[in-house]
């Protein structure tokens, strides 16, 4: 049974999308098939991938409306990925703020009808050291407990806007070692990418990234030293956020026999689809 991978958190800007991006290239490389629904302004995978592998849901203000309304709108919108999330095989990214709204969803509707306690679900959350993405994220762990205690929460400390290593002896650190401790939530790391090219590779797939010669780069215009330094930055980065993601996407997209089934729910709204 296949589960399925949530990227949230509400903070912006910090790399969900480009983390939804290297799952998707190494998901690709693993062979494993997996389809991405983009909730963003605008679209930047489904631009990249294709409508037939990323389905863009454009976060419009008539969108931003609805969900502030709280009213039949907003409940049949969210119960419509109650279904998605029992069939499984996708990856969910959460752009612009919207994770709030799944959660407000999520704690009265029966979530648990869909997924039972969560054990095929992944949720990774990504932080950077800004105060903010720091705080929602925790709260976002947080709130993923309440609604699928069996589901995997998956940190992600993305290294873009600096080192975690300044956060030793504060209040996230000591809260993060709790959790890995007590509360079996795993944590990987996605370094900035240094590379002199990153720049000008971002309108392009991870995945042929991967593949593109130092010639290749010297035709978008790179100087050759500058190329062949790009190209070693470049891979070594792929390859170590690449190692960190493939065993979780191999757990939830492999098919197997066996896995959680869905179970009535106890929630006090049962759902509506
Ligand atoms: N580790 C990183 N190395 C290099 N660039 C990064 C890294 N993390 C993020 N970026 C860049 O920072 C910008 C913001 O990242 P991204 O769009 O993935 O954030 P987001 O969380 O999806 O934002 P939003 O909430 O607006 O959807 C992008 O241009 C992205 O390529
Ligand atoms: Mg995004």
């Amino acid at each position: 049974m296949l589960g399925s991978i949530l990227v949230l958190n509400d903070r912006g800007g910090v790399g969900k999308t480009l983390l939804s991006h290297h799952l998707l290239s190494t998901a690709m490389l693993e062979g494993l098939a997996l389809r991405v629904v983009e909730y963003e302004v605008n679209e930047r995978l489904a631009r990249l991938f294709g409508p037939e592998t990323v389905e863009h849901r454009r976060i419009s203000q008539d969108f931003v409306n609805l969900m502030g309304s709280g009213g039949d709108g907003f409940f049949e919108f969210w119960d419509n990925i109650g279904p998605e999330l029992q069939r499984g095989g996708r990856l969910f990214d959460f752009g612009g703020n919207i994770s709030q709204w799944f959660f407000n969803w999520a704690e009265v509707s029966g979530f648990d009808y869909y997924v039972g306690d969560g054990s095929r679900l992944v949720f990774m959350v990504p932080v950077t050291v800004d105060l903010a993405s720091l705080q929602t994220g925790m709260a976002t762990l947080e709130r993923i407990a309440a609604i699928a205690p069996g589901a995997k929460r998956v940190l992600v400390e993305n290294g873009f806007s600096g080192s975690f290593s300044q956060l030793e002896d504060t209040h996230y650190a000591r809260r993060k070692a709790e959790m890995v401790e007590r509360e079996n939530v795993a944590v990987i790391t996605m370094p900035a990418c240094t590379a002199p090219a990153w720049a000008r590779l971002t309108g392009h797939r991870l995945d042929q990234i991967a593949t593109m010669t130092r010639e290749d780069l010297v035709k978008l215009g790179m100087s050759p030293p500058v190329a062949s330094r790009s190209l070693i930055v470049i891979h070594d980065w792929l390859r170590s956020i690449r190692q960190q993601l493939t065993p979780y996407l191999t757990d939830v997209f492999r098919s197997t026999p066996t896995g959680a089934t869905a179970r009535p729910g106890k929630g006090s709204r049962q759902a509506v689809v």
